[in-house]
C-alpha cells in the first residue's frame, strides 16, 4: 500500500507536491470514489485510480532476464499441482515478470524473463522463427539415416516439423547426444521429435535462444540482458514493427542455487 499522492506521482501525472493539489481538487477517484483525504492508501495492484475519469496505468521499467532453468520447476504462473515455478527462482524484483515461452517441467536450460508483452510475444510468435539450440541426450544411438528424418522434417500428431539442423555430438554408454536446433516452439516438441524415430530424450537442455546463451550461467541462476543483448533481441524481431522502452543497464546479478550442470561439459 502506497499513499496516493506518491502513486500519482510515479505515474507521472504530476510531481507529488502537484499530485497533493489534484486530490484535494477532488479530481481523483479510488475504486470509483472521489478521495480528497491527504493519507489516503492505495494498492495499486488492485484499486482502481482515475484522474479526472481517465485510469491510471502502471508505467513499469522493463526487465529482462535469462535463467538457467534446472529441472523440476514449472514455467506456468501458477501450477494446481503446486510444485515449484520459475518466477520464484527470480527474487526481490519490483517489477513482475513472466517466462517467455515455455520449457517443459523436466527440461532445463535458458528461458528468458520479462515485463515487456510485446517483445516476449514476438519472439515466440512462429512467424519470427527465433533459433532455439537443444542439446539433447537419448537413448541408444540413432542411426544416420534416422538424424536425417528429424533434420527433414517428421510427422508429428499435430503435423510435420520444419526443417531442423542436427549434430551428432557425442556417444556415451550406448546413448547419444545430439545438437538439435529449431525454429519452432510446438509443445513437448524435441522430445515428440526423437520419439518418433525411436531414440526417447534421457536429458533435455536448452543451451541458446537465437544469439543469446547459457555460457557459464549455472543452473538456477539468472541474469540481466545486457543493453547490448537487448538492443540486438529488438533488431531480431524488428522488421515486423516492434517498437518498445528501454532498460536500464542492471549490472550482472545472480541468485537462486549454483550449480555446475551443463550436460555438454558433462559429456566432454
Ligand atoms: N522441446 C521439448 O520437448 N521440451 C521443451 O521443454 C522444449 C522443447
Amino acid at each position: 500500500m502506497e499513499r496516493l499522492q506518491k502513486v500519482l506521482a510515479k505515474a507521472g501525472v504530476a510531481s507529488r507536491r502537484r499530485s497533493e493539489d489534484i486530490i484535494a481538487d477532488g479530481r481523483v477517484r479510488v475504486n470509483g470514489m472521489i478521495v480528497t483525504e491527504m493519507g489516503t492508501k492505495v494498492d495499486w495492484e488492485h484499486d482502481v485510480i482515475e484522474v479526472d475519469g481517465q485510469q491510471l496505468k502502471r508505467i513499469e521499467e522493463p526487465v529482462y532476464i535469462i535463467l538457467n532453468k534446472p529441472v523440476g520447476y514449472v514455467t506456468t504462473l501458477r501450477d494446481p499441482q503446486g510444485r515449484k515455478k520459475v518466477v520464484d527462482l527470480v527474487k526481490n524484483l519490483p517489477q513482475r515478470i513472466y517466462p517467455v515461452g515455455r520449457l517443459d517441467y523436466d527440461t532445463e536450460g535458458l528461458l528468458l524473463m520479462t515485463n515487456d508483452g510485446e517483445l516476449a510475444q514476438a519472439l515466440t510468435h512462429p512467424r519470427f522463427g527465433v533459433e532455439k539450440t537443444y542439446m539433447v541426450k537419448v537413448f541408444g544411438i540413432p542411426q544416420p539415416h534416422k538424424l536425417k528424418l528429424l533434420r527433414d522434417g517428421i510427422m508429428l500428431e499435430d503435423g510435420p516439423t520444419a526443417p531442423a539442423q542436427v549434430r551428432l555430438i557425442s556417444r556415451m554408454d550406448g546413448n547419444a547426444l545430439l545438437e538439435i536446433k529449431i525454429h519452432e516452439g510446438r509443445k513437448r516438441q524435441v522430445r515428440r521429435m526423437c520419439q518418433a524415430i525411436g531414440h526417447p530424450v534421457m536429458r533435455l537442455q536448452r543451451t541458446h535462444v537465437g544469439f543469446l546463451s547459457l555460457d557459464s550461467l549455472k543452473t538456477g541462476e539468472y541474469r540481466y540482458l545486457t543493453l547490448e543483448e537487448i538492443t540486438q533481441l529488438r533488431k531480431l524481431v524488428s522488421k515486423h514493427q516492434y517498437s518498445t522502452k528501454t532498460q536500464r543497464n542492471n549490472p550482472k546479478k545472480q541468485g537462486g542455487k549454483a550449480r555446475s550442470n551443463s550436460l555438454v561439459r558433462r559429456q566432454v
